[in-house]
């Protein structure tokens, strides 16, 4: 399995009346490519952040890859999301003064790799499978057009050979057009790396793309939480 939740219960610590995730049991396996959709508000991020080892539950076990992440502590699950998640954000949180190649850089840094000719070659082979130009790489990434920015950032998702690729709504600001390439870029990414991904949105007409379509609420019991 490449995740399993169970007995889970979060609440934002500003605000313990409000629980956000009561999840008795749910998991995912490793060849899954999982679409979960929401509305806003409803917890999907939150979800994530769990998973990511971001934030920790309340109660119960979070199980990432083999590795309960509620007992760790927040320099281990630093580590263990650094070696292997790789996240792709909704608005892709790519250092926009640095250049392509800096982002994938600083993304490496935690696992403090030595040999950095492979590294560089690891980031080029990235680029151009994800058609990033050469002219592109030394460019500050807030120069970059929304689709450059876009493909640089699920290199920088994949720098590290994640096992896990979690996607937060990383469509949602785009038109069709956009949202299709993405689309269309990224998968085949999952495919030939073999990654289980979990990708949210709440937008349901990217769901063709998925093997597994769920939405939150059917695992997420709020009402039986209060
Ligand atoms: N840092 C925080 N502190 C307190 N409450 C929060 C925090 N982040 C989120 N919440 C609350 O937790 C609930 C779930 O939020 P979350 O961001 O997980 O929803 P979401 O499904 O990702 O929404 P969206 O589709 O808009 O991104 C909401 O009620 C939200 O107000
Ligand atoms: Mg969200």
């Amino acid at each position: 399995m490449a995740i399993e939740l169970a007995n889970i219960r979060f609440h934002y610590s500003k605000r313990p009346n409000h629980r956000v995730l009561n999840i008795p049991s749910w998991s995912l396996s490793s060849a899954d490519q999982a679409f979960v959709h929401g509305p806003s508000g409803g917890g999907k991020s939150t979800l994530l952040g769990l998973l990511s080892g971001l934030i920790c539950p309340v109660e119960g076990q979070v199980t990432v890859l083999g590795e309960r992440l509620d007992t760790m502590n927040s320099r281990q699950r630093d580590q263990f999301r650094a070696a292997s998640i790789g996240y792709v954000f909704q608005q892709f949180n790519l250092m926009p003064y640095l250049n392509a190649t800096d982002n994938l850089l600083l993304a490496t840094r935690f696992l403090k790799r030595k040999n950095t000719r492979a590294l560089n070659n690891e980031i080029k082979d990235l680029f151009s499978a994800l058609n990033i130009t050469e002219k592109e790489w030394s460019v500050p990434t807030r120069d970059l057009s929304i689709g450059q920015q876009q493909r640089v950032a699920i290199a920088r998702a994949l720098i590290n050979k994640p096992k896990l690729l979690i996607a937060d709504e990383p469509t949602s600001s785009l038109d069709k057009a956009n949202r299709d390439a993405f689309m269309e870029l990224l998968m085949p990414m999952v495919a030939e790396h073999q990654m289980t991904l979990l990708f949210v949105s709440h937008d349901l007409s990217l769901s063709s793309y998925f093997s597994r379509v769920e939405s939150l609420d059917d695992f997420n019991h709020l009402q039986e939480s209060k």
